[in-house]
């Protein structure tokens, strides 16, 4: 099979890193979560008190951020690292989900981001999951996936994650946050979520891991088997 990308973009916590994970596994392909390049952003900036209001204080910051995706063989995962450091548990904190999608809107971190992430893709055999991936970073990915689920069915598996760490946060509270990514997500001017014309749609409310998986890997051996060889 010849190395291809495939790119995953859907709704907020709706087991895109999980499924893109399992499929580079099974594929031997690199497995990057541009999502957690905007969580390093983010949390760069909030670390310097950058105001999100301020787009030239942003551009300034964007010149000290230097972002990089590395494979941890203990985690046996790839991570993002901010300026020479893993920040993989940092950029998960709840302060960081709070902000995350408003500095995703801002069109240069956008840029910055998804020419980072293009770079990446020149060498295939990737699978990338996102919000833009089919539509804007790889719009010529032989495979796209376009997950969603019921909202509160992802905010209680999100809520599941968040328990230990964040015990305070309730799943309503959780619901919100995902409800309002959502919104700002579909409805930035550049690059918004949405779904590609040509990607496969999988509703995962009532599929679990494996069974999503599998309706996964039948479409992607159907796309390879008719890829010209
Ligand atoms: O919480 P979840 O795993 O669903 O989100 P994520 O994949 O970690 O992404 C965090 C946020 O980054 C999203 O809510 C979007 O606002 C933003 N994002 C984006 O704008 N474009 C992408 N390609 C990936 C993420």
């Amino acid at each position: 099979m010849r190395p291809m990308i495939i790119a995953i973009d859907g709704y907020s916590s709706c087991g895109k890193s999980t499924l893109a994970r399992q499929l580079a596994e099974i594929l031997n392909y690199r497995y990057i979560d541009s999502g957690a390049m905007y969580r390093a952003i983010t949390y760069a900036l909030l670390r310097k008190q950058v105001d999100l209001d301020d787009i030239e204080a942003i551009q300034q910051a964007l010149q000290d951020i230097c972002l990089d995706v590395k494979y941890d063989p203990i985690q046996q995962r790839s991570v993002v690292w901010l300026n020479g450091q893993p920040v993989e548990e940092e950029i998960r904190s709840w302060e960081v989900s709070e902000a995350v999608s408003r500095v995703a809107a801002i069109p240069e971190i956008r840029a910055f981001a998804v020419t980072q992430q293009q770079a990446m893709g020149r060498q295939r055999g990737l699978v990338m999951d996102g919000r833009d991936i089919g539509t804007v970073v790889f719009p010529d990915a032989e495979v796209k996936i376009f997950m969603t689920a019921d909202l509160h069915t992802r905010a209680l598996r999100r809520w599941k994650e968040l328990r230990e760490k964040h015990p305070e946060i309730s799943v309503e509270e959780v619901e919100r946050n995902l409800r309002e990514r959502d919104l700002i997500d579909t409805q930035r001017t550049v690059g918004p979520l949405k779904k590609a014309d040509d990607a496969f749609v999988i509703d995962n409310t009532y599929l679990d891991e494996a069974q999503q998986l599998q309706v996964a890997l039948d479409h992607v051996k159907a796309v390879a088997q008719n890829l010209p060889a």
